[in-house]
Formats: C-alpha cells, structure tokens, sequence
C-alpha cells in the first residue's frame, strides 16, 4: 500500500468502505473493484480497501477477530506475532512487576497490541515509515501506546523499564537472513541495550544455533500446534527460571512447557525399538531436550543422533506423539514392497528421519495397490537403516 492508499483508507468514507467490504473472495474482487470505481469511488481507495480486505482476511489465521479492525502490510502480516504467543510475551513482562514497554521494532504491532492488552504502557517504534503509521492505527484502541518512526537503537528509553525486539530476519526483497549480524537491527546492537535496561526479551527464528545465543538467556523455543514459530530470548526479570532452555508447546488454547530439570538437559540411553515411538514436538528438538521426552515417557534414543524415542510404556504426553510400533525391518524396498503388497496398503503415510531416502521418490517405487493405510518410519536404528511400521496411538 503506498502512502495515497493509507490516507484515502484513513478518510471516515474509506474506512467506512472497508468495513463495509463482504468478506474476502478472490474470484469476487475484481467484480467488486469495477463495481466501486463505476460508482465514482477513487481507484486508489478502491485498491487501498480491497487489499486490506484481502490481507484482513489472510491475518484471521495468526490474529483471530483483532484482524478485522487492522491494517496490514504485506511483509507487516507475514512477520507479525500470532495473537496466542504475542499474550505469552506480554506475561512475562506484567509477570516480572512492569510497567513500561520499549517494542524497538514494533512491525505491524501485534506484540505492541499484546503488551498494551495486559495494560503495559508502550512506546514501539518502526525505522518503516509506513509500518510506524500502520501501527499506529493498530494500537489506537490504547491511549497508553504510542508509536515513533525511527530507529528503535536511539529510541529515548527514559522511564521505560522493559525491552523487547524482534528484528527484521528478510532483506527488502523478501529472502530470509540468517546472520545474526544481518538482522535489522544487528543482534548484537539488541543485546548491548540489556546493560541499560537489564529487562530485555527478543524474538528470533527458531533455526538459531545454540552458538549464538548468550549463555545469559533463558532461551524458549515456541511451537503452535506443532509447528515451530520462534525461539523467544528472555533475560534478566523476564527470566524467572533463570538462564538456560526450554520448549513452550500452544496447542488447542493449552499451554505445555517442557524444561529440563537442575541438572540441565537428561542424558538418555540408546536402546532397542520397544513398543511406542515417539515423536516429540519440534520446539523440544529444538530446544535440545528430545532426552527430557524420552525421561517422561520411561523412554530410549532408537539412535544417538536422531530424534526419535521408543518405550515400552505408552504415556500420554504434550511434548510428543506417540505410534504403536506394528513391525519393524531393515530397509530393503523389495521386502517394504511385499509387505505392503500383502497387507493390501495403497495409501501409505512416509515418516523419516536421519535417511537420506526422499518419500516420494520411494513411493513411486513402492508401487502401491489396495485400499489398506499404513504408516512407516524410516530412520536410523543403532547406526543401521531400519523401517519402523507404526500407528498413531
Ligand atoms: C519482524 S518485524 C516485527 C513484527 C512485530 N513484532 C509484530 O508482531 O508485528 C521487524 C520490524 O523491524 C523493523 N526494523 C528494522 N530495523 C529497525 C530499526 N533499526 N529500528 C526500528 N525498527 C526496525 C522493520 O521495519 C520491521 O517492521
């Protein structure tokens, strides 16, 4: 959206219009636009309304109703907190006692909205122009919240007793940067800023090596609905647990967190393929606490290096999935093809992990006949390539 588009939007006619938008259809959009514009209604309102309409609608999925009273960019959307993280942020800083929230890059605003809806006072600022004005539209429901267009870095921090970024991880066009030193801003220039404000929280990608991250932080790996989304870094009061880390798991509105114990991660053993398989979710992979699982469901490593438990004992647990293991093989594709011939499998669900085999292509070899389902895990079993034919418990 373009600065014409936002001011005709900001007009009481253009946002009346955008409220009154039905909601999102592609294949009504252009239909809606010609109607508009046939009514004598500025094209670039016109435009300006039916991309936030679009982008409103995109956003349902990462910031429920709130979307339908936003505005949006594009990137804005696409590196904003979904709503259910953004409220854990925000806890952490009303948990530890504060009051007044620095968000140096505040994007879009949806932690912003967070921390402002747990009453925090905020200051955000965006060094986007348009961002900062799109923020604050976002944050207008909070008398409490302002926004700057600036350089989060030199943002005046008098009377703010709490930090929190979540820098730029894409260049302009949109690629994803993984150097720390290549965010926007810098990840070091962030970390600098927790001498003066000791209260400091950031928000990263979850691929981070654990190399890069200071040895000062609690280090919170988040997942939703299994999918891993950030790794959160806390320091200071906003680390009640003190340094180290940890998986905080968001599924159907529960929240699991898993953490090791005072001895740091648990060191499990490898041992032979039991009943159950477990799966532990990706945050806890992450996180480097795949033992910490195992320990919870009286469980073993099926190989030093993979990320797979296996147990006896069948335990219902947040932090994995859980497979009845049917059969197990060395891999072989013309004893996996008999065997599924025989069972009559024709849909067959492919699991892998630590083996270099590509699911699709063994599925064409694979051949398959019949109306049975089967699942298969295709993994390292104390170093040798074993199928694991499993179903979800
Ligand atoms: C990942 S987004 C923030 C998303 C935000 N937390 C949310 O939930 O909507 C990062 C933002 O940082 C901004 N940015 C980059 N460098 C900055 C700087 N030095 N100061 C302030 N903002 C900056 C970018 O323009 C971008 O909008």
């Amino acid at each position: 959206m373009d600065p014409a588009g936002l001011t005709a939007l900001l007009a009481p006619d253009g946002w009346a219009l955008l409220s009154a938008l039905p909601p999102y259809d592609e294949k009504l959009a252009m239909v809606i636009s010609e109607r508009l514009r046939t009514e004598g209604i500025d094209p670039v309102l016109v435009a300006a309304a039916l991309t936030q309409s679009r982008l409103r609608a995109k956003a349902h999925a990462k910031l429920g109703d709130f979307a339908d009273g936003m505005l949006f960019t594009q990137a804005g959307l696409e590196q904003a907190t979904r709503l259910e993280v953004g409220a854990h942020h925000a806890r952490r800083y009303r948990d530890a006692g504060l009051t007044h929230v620095a968000d140096l890059t505040c994007g879009i605003g949806a932690d912003a909205m967070a921390f402002a809806g747990v009453g925090l006072r905020v200051t955000a600022s965006d060094v986007d122009e348009m961002t900062a004005a799109i923020a604050t539209v976002n944050l207008r429901h909070f008398p409490e919240a302002v926004v700057r267009h600036g350089d989060g870095l030199t943002l005046d921090l008098a009377g703010v007793d709490g930090l929190y970024a979540d820098p730029a991880r894409r260049t302009s066009r949109g690629a994803r940067v993984f150097d720390p030193a290549a965010y926007a801003p810098p990840l070091d220039q962030v970390l600098a800023l927790r001498s003066a404000v000791p209260a400091l929280g950031l928000k990263l990608g979850p691929g981070i090596p654990h190399t890069a991250l200071p040895d000062d932080a609690q280090a919170q790996w988040v997942s939703v609905d299994g999918d891993v989304v950030e790794v959160g870094l806390w320091f200071g009061p906003l680390a009640p647990e003190g340094p180290g880390r940890s998986a905080l798991l968001l599924s159907g509105g529960q929240a699991h967190v898993v953490a090791p114990g005072p001895d740091g991660p648990a060191q499990v053993a490898v041992g032979p393929v039991g009943d159950y398989l477990y799966e532990p979710d990706g945050a806890v992979i992450r996180a480097g606490l795949v033992g910490d699982v195992a320990a919870r469901v009286e469980g073993r490593l099926v190989d030093a290096t993979i990320a797979y438990v296996t147990s006896d004992a069948l335990h219902d647990d947040p932090a994995a999935t859980a497979y009845r293991v049917l059969d197990t093989m060395p891999f072989g594709l013309k004893r996996l093809r008999a065997y599924l011939r025989e069972r009559g499998v024709g849909r067959l669900t492919i699991k892998k992990r630590g083996t270099a085999v590509v699911p699709e292509q063994l599925r064409k070899q694979l051949d398959l006949r019949g109306d049975a389902a089967a699942t298969v895990v295709l993994t390292r079993v104390a170093g040798h390539q074993q199928i694991l034919v499993v179903e979800e418990v």
